[in-house]
């Protein structure tokens, strides 16, 4: 699993189902995660960062960014090391012009909904599936080469790893998940454990949206000083804000050429100089650099004009992070709001699929036939009037005789008496988030309530069956 994933992006209006559905409208909710081991390199930015921050404005678009912190912990145990590559990864997204108003930008471990979710979701994940992940997989294979233990140096957090990010995933109903080819498997993963909770408990319902992997072949996969892919683990990166331009630039000059002396023609297709190049320019920059190397044009020229190339659109944004590193509670007051804004759909969340594996408050069934138990037993009760409009609604009130919510108003009596028996009988309503902390709930296609999302937990209960009367 690389530090940073390498990720793509792409587009489609997907049709969403999922009954905590938090928006309306084809936006189409794109999610993805870096994990916070390293500092973002060159390669990073061009196949990850740039990408992500494109995607989040498009404005179909409903972006969750997150840095995947509880994935740090499975393969780093520097605790000094996690803590400051979460913060350059953050300032990095947010020089690279992310805009957290825009997108929900967060952190993992700000979410305590994620590793309850994946809890839930570890009881329903078959071990056979987890034993077929390619990550633990390898480890296994490089152990039995090694003459060692199979398991040996296993833990299981790198075992279990997928079921942590199907419920990165699952948590917010993400349709589509933009990651590196290496991540593929993962999001099949992801697709199986949400059917199987959804076939286990969802009722009919799907409680999860089977998210779709996107991979994406224009984003570059850069080369790195040797020609390999750019990665930590080659040694072969070139930093995109450490050391400043003059690092930059050394890094550039360390670039491998073959042997040609200014003057002499060049191959600008073997050449990964090029291809640098071209994941920074326009087509009609990058026709003419390939002319000139064709034409000779000496590699310490041709490096310095890639130098000039990068720096001009790392430049602006490596004097925002330098701002942001050493502001490091602006940094923390972005990732609060943040996980304030994507709680408001964790936190209903969670609580309905509490209740949907069998975890709620003990519902307080009175005993069939004695009348004694029945008026110790307060129940939620439903009400009924006529509106000063002369319309028809009703509201809902807590065994407690809190008010619950006052339902929209309808023109004819039967229709509201009908919605408020559909409501009594148990039937699935859909919740819908709307504006981060509200929540409709709809019938049909009928809105039939609005009320604050902190009362979700107190509706839902009322609405459970053998809870419910009318007057
Ligand atoms: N595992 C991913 C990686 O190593 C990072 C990640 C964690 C992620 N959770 C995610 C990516 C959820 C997409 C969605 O690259």
């Amino acid at each position: 699993m690389p530090s940073v994933a390498v990720q793509t992006v792409f587009f489609v209006a997907s049709p969403r189902a999922g009954l905590l559905n938090p928006n309306i409208g084809m936006t189409t909710r794109v999610l993805t995660g870096i994990t916070t081991t390293g500092t973002p390199h060159l390669g990073n930015y061009v196949g990850a960062i740039r990408p992500s921050v494109e995607a989040s404005r498009k404005p179909d678009v409903d972006a969750f960014y997150f840095l995947a912190d509880y994935h740090a912990l499975i393969k780093c145990e520097d605790p000094e090391r996690v803590a400051r590559s979460r913060h350059e990864i953050a300032a990095t997204w947010l020089a690279a012009g992310l805009d957290p108003e825009v997108v929900t930008f967060y952190r993992q471990s700000d979410i305590p909904e994620i590793p309850e979710l994946c809890w839930m979701l570890t009881c329903v994940t078959a071990k056979g599936l987890m034993n077929r992940a390619h990550a633990y997989k390898a480890a296994v294979d490089l152990n039995v080469e090694n003459g060692v233990e199979p398991d040996d140096g296993v833990t299981m957090g790198l075992f279990s790893y997928p079921v942590l990010m199907a419920a990165d995933i699952l948590m917010f109903n993400a349709n589509l998940v933009p990651v590196g080819r290496d991540q593929i498997q993962h999001l099949e993963m992801a697709r199986d454990i949400a059917q199987r909770f959804n076939h286990l408990y969802g009722q009919g319902r799907e409680l999860f949206v089977l998210p779709e992997v996107l991979i994406d072949d224009d984003v570059a996969t850069l080369p790195g000083l040797d020609g390999r892919k750019m990665s930590k683990s080659y040694d072969n990166t070139i930093p995109l804000f450490m050391g400043g331009a003059k690092a930059l630039r050394s890094a550039i000059s360390r670039i491998v050429t073959d042997s040609r002396k200014p003057g002499e023609p060049k191959d600008p297709d073997s050449s990964h100089l090029m291809t640098l190049y071209r994941a920074f320019a326009t087509d009609e920059q990058s026709a003419q650099f390939r002319d000139s190397l064709k034409q000779g044009l000496g590699w310490g020229d041709a490096k310095e004009q890639l130098f000039t190339l990068i720096d001009a659109e790392v430049g602006p944004m490596r004097e925002r992070y330098e701002e942001l590193m050493g502001a490091p509670d602006r940094i923390e007051d972005i990732l609060q709001a943040g996980a304030d804004k994507a709680r408001k759909i964790s936190g209903p969340f969670i609580r309905e699929l509490r209740a949907a594996v069998g975890l709620r408050a003990a519902a307080v069934a009175p005993a069939a036939n004695s009348k004694a138990s029945a008026k110790s037993t307060a129940r939620a009760r439903f009400v009924s009037f006529r509106d000063d409009d002369g319309r028809f609604r009703f509201r809902l009130f807590a065994p407690n005789g809190d008010e619950l919510f006052l339902s929209q108003p309808f023109s004819n009596p039967k229709e509201a008496g009908s919605v408020m028996r559909t409501l009594q009988s148990g039937v699935q309503a859909s919740w819908v988030v709307q504006d981060g902390h509200d929540v409709v709930l709809r019938i049909d296609d009928i809105d039939v309530c609005r009320f604050p999302a902190e009362r979700l937990d107190a509706v839902q209960h009322a609405l459970s069956p053998q809870e419910t009367a009318s007057a």
